[in-house]
């Protein structure tokens, strides 16, 4: 199905705004913004394909939305450093404006780190995919996230899903040391003992019984802990305690071929997500399991409307189907095309290839 990579570019294409920024759906009003976490994958993807051009408007968008909040940064850097505590107006949003203005409108959860870490690893594998130096602006604004994510990373903060403030995420932070080690692959070298630091305490506290899990002091597992391999690469592909929770999230996870998030998620009833689907897949072509890997991608392919959309989940096998309707009355159909999706479905391509 080449349609399928073919439109999916052209979505992502088309719905790039002037100034660079993705926008995370452009027929779901609650994501008319765009997502650092989000555009990061997509502008990765766009590497992939050979659209640099698009990867690097997005990096420069973003760099330049992060320099206009250097003071932002200088202050909750002097706070943490005097002990003081951070509050939800201390710290850089998740989400922008198209423009690059925090998102105001609506109340939403803002102390979110992991797209940080994302950013700084796309804007590295931009550097090597796009075969070209980084502006200074992109140069200056990664040195500022990367202290940014130094003064705050062992605090807890709301996970990748935009949930659980109180806890301290594994996957966020391993996004947070594949970051760092994007830095030190820059020439910031200094990040390398930050790096060693966050990798040491995931390894710590961050594996119950021989599996990794969804958060510090939790049981369970959460499809996100995926990135602990790829792209982060805080373990190896074959590492004994990821090949566990692997089993841990087809065992409870993978839901007739579509990967769900975590066994309690309510959100839209709790449904399978595609760029889940993708990743999976994604590490099963990285591991030589070519057939899993062709399977998530035809799950993936039969989701697409005819269009060639693809939602951010499906809801299949829900989870708890009470909660699907409260969703769908308070926002609307579940967002559909989710350029996020469509970037993850480009990359399983591209790892098939
Ligand atoms: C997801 C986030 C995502 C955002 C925009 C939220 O529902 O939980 O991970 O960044 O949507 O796509």
């Amino acid at each position: 199905m080449n349609n399928l990579k073919q439109a999916s570019i052209q979505y992502i294409l088309n719905n790039q705004a002037p100034s660079g920024a993705y926008i995370a759906c452009p027929n779901f009003p609650t994501y008319h913004y765009s997502w650092f976490r989000d555009g990061s994958f997509i502008a990765y993807a766009m590497n992939l394909v050979g659209e640099h051009e698009s990867a690097g408007r997005f990096h420069a968008w973003v760099a330049d939305t992060i320099l206009k909040r250097v003071d932002l940064i200088r202050t909750v850097l002097e706070k943490v450093e005097d002990g003081l505590e951070i509050l939800p107006q201390d710290v850089l949003h998740t989400r922008y404006t198209l423009e690059g203005e925090d998102g105001v409108k609506e109340e939403w959860p803002n102390f979110q780190l992991d797209g940080f870490g994302t950013w700084l690893w796309a804007l590295h594998q931009h550097h090597i995919l796009a075969g070209e130096e980084l502006s200074q602006n992109c140069l200056d604004a990664a040195d500022w996230i990367g202290l940014y994510l130094r003064a705050l990373w062992p605090q807890p903060c709301y996970d990748s899903w935009e949930e659980f403030p109180q806890d301290v995420h594994t996957h966020t932070l391993a996004a947070i040391y594949g970051g760092f080690k994007a830095l030190v692959n820059l020439g910031f070298e200094s990040y390398q003992i930050d790096a060693d630091q966050v990798q040491a305490y995931i390894l710590e506290h961050c594996v119950y019984d021989g599996y990794f899990v969804k958060y510090v002091g939790s049981f369970t597992v959460d499809a996100n802990l995926l990135g602990l391999v790829l792209p982060y690469q805080v373990v190896p592909l074959n590492d004994d305690r990821f090949k566990k929770t692997i089993e841990r999230i087809e065992t409870s996870l993978l839901k007739e071929g579509g990967v769900q998030r975590y066994p309690t998620d309510t959100y839209y009833g709790g449904g399978e997500w595609v760029l889940l689907t993708a990743w999976l897949g994604w590490f099963y072509a990285e591991s030589g399991l070519v057939e899993k890997a062709a399977t998530c991608r035809q799950w993936i392919e039969t989701q697409a409307n005819p269009d060639g959309e693809l939602p951010e989940q499906v809801p299949l096998v829900l989870n708890d189907p009470n909660y699907y309707l409260p969703w769908l009355r308070q926002w609307g159909e579940i967002a559909s095309p989710l350029l996020w999706s469509h970037a993850k479905y480009l990359i399983l391509r591209h790892v098939l290839k």
